[in-house]
């Protein structure tokens, strides 16, 4: 049986990116098709198995809450118009998870994001996925979460997903300096976020999607503010590098940037 059963979704950035539109509303919330993208996050964290999902949010984020919530008057309408195809797919989506909102009072970082959601995850191993990127597994094959869960599983070490990029791009991302252990997969020996293209040889980046031991939370209640003033999640995870080690591991699906 898996151990990862519950899932960190930070949840709480301004989404500068994607001004003006999030000026009102929450850039996890711009919808991609029919379904705003935390949903998608969230689908692919369930089908990995997570119950619980611990969304780290900010000011002016509710309508993310409202959205696996349950809408009376709506489903009301719904009923009485006989569209079922529609309310079994918002009963879909409200049953999909158990949603625990949490606060974060101040945004000091990707790392304190992820800390936050300590009072829930507790000592239990967790998985991160953030909502900038939208990975979709290949039919009938586990998405990205699933395959670092069951690494996960298998190896009880935090385990990384990472795809290659262009010299370009490294300074986008967390870039991890990895050593093949076996097609596929790696130890990480070190990492940094947002390299300038000759701080690092490695062009393996982060794509946003983690499964940690509860360890990582120790190393980020002791984190001290690095890159822009922020808390990184990538310096506690260089930290666990060297302690009790992180694997890393190469993964078959589509993914894309939600910018894109
Ligand atoms: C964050 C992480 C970075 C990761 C990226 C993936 O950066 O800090 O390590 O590669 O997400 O999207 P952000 O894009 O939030 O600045």
């Amino acid at each position: 049986m898996s151990k990862v059963k519950k899932a960190i979704i930070p949840a709480a950035g301004l989404g500068t990116r994607f001004l003006p539109a999030t000026k009102t509303v929450p850039k996890e919330m711009l919808t991609i098709v029919d379904a705003p993208i935390i949903f998608y996050v969230v689908e692919e964290a369930v089908k990995a198995g997570i119950e619980d999902i611990v969304l780290i949010a900010g000011r002016g984020k509710h309508s993310i809450e409202d959205f696996f919530d349950t809408s009376y008057e709506l489903e009301d309408r719904l009923a009485k118009e006989g569209k079922s195809h529609l309310l079994d797919r918002l009963a879909h989506i409200r049953s999909m998870a158990n949603i625990i909102s949490i606060r974060q009072k101040q945004a000091l970082g990707l790392g304190h994001a992820v800390l936050s959601g300590l009072p829930v995850v507790g000592k239990e191993p967790f998985a991160v996925l953030l909502g900038d990127e939208i990975t979709m597994g290949f039919r009938g094959e586990p998405n990205v979460t699933a395959q670092l869960v069951s690494s996960f599983n298998e190896t009880e070490t935090s385990t990384i997903a990472i795809m290659e990029v262009l010299e370009k791009d490294v300074s986008k991302y967390g870039i991890a300096d990895v050593e093949e252990v076996k097609p596929g997969f790696f130890k990480v020996n070190s990492l940094i976020e947002k390299p300038k293209p000759h701080q690092t040889k490695s062009r393996w980046a982060l794509p946003g999607r983690y499964v940690f031991d509860s360890e990582i939370m120790n190393l980020l209640k002791n984190a001290t503010p690095s890159l822009n003033g922020e808390i990184q999640l990538t310096d506690s995870m260089k930290v666990l590098c060297e302690s009790r080690g992180l694997n890393a591991m190469t993964f078959k699906a589509n993914r894309y940037d939600a910018g894109d």
